[in-house]
């Protein structure tokens, strides 16, 4: 049985880009990627840019992400948007647990985890985000950090939905920075996580889960992250706006 797991490399825009801005970069960004067959290209794009990406995207190889995802299926939760909504608009992944939002938004390990459970209850895919601040590594703690984000994130999640979840490892320090971790000590990290999932759900789910690295990659060491044995992918901010260079990110994944 071959194990070779199909990598994913997910752009992240944050808050960047008007709904006629993101009709223009996705068609650029198509433009850059057309025919990608050896991994899976996605676009986690602003929630209001949703319908114009996703119009955009349609029949193409580029898939459609969101940034975040409320727990509740509807409710009084003002200004919030559920997982069927998302489905709705013809998105398919979400990342959850970004560490901007757990900085800025009060996301914790618990929301995480809801957050997770409703989008995959949904049919969505999870990028689950995790990753140790800068003190948490110098004391070092990193494995001890992510061990833990990992195991609360998929609290209660079953096995079967296991083949929807992808973990990203996202150092805080290296997020927005362009101080990238080293191959080793991202692989290094990874391989961490899977172990994590080899513990909870046994070996085989361990080599299929799908563990991408994030944090400042770029056009320049994109190949030597994908390169590692533990890196599945990437989840790119500032370079997946610049078309070009978040193409030579989805070219390294070959
Ligand atoms: P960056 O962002 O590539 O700009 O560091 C990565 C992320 O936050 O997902």
């Amino acid at each position: 049985m071959s194990t070779k797991r199909r990598k994913v490399i997910a752009g992240n825009w944050k808050m960047n880009m008007t709904p006629s801005e993101a009709k223009e970069l996705v068609k650029n960004i198509y433009a850059e990627v057309k025919g990608t067959k050896h991994c899976d290209v996605v676009v986690c794009v602003p929630a209001i840019d949703i319908p114009a990406v996703a119009q955009a995207v349609r029949g193409t190889c580029v898939k459609l992400g969101a940034q975040n995802v409320h727990f509740a299926e509807k409710g009084a939760y003002t200004g919030e948007i559920s997982a069927n909504m998302l489905k709705d608009c013809g998105v398919e992944y979400v990342i959850v647990g970004h560490s901007e939002r757990r900085q800025y938004f009060g996301e914790t390990d618990e929301t995480v985890n809801k957050r997770a459970k409703a989008a995959l209850d949904a049919g969505l895919t999870a990028i689950i985000c995790v990753g140790e601040q800068l003190w948490e590594r110098e004391c070092g703690i990193t494995a001890e950090i992510v061990s833990r984000q990992t195991k609360l994130a998929l609290y209660d999640v079953p096995a079967e939905q296991l083949a929807k979840v992808i973990i990203a490892y996202e150092p805080v320090w290296a997020i927005g920075t362009g101080k990238t971790a080293t191959d080793e000590q991202a692989d290094e990290v990874c391989g961490i996580i899977r172990q994590v999932i080899a513990d909870k759900y046994g070996k085989d789910a361990a080599k299929k889960i799908v563990i991408q690295y994030g944090g400042s990659m770029n056009a320049k060491n994109a190949a030597g992250l994908l390169s590692m044995a533990n890196i599945d992918g990437g989840l790119i901010g500032g370079a997946s706006l610049k078309p070009a260079d978040f193409a030579v990110i989805v070219k390294a994944a070959q």
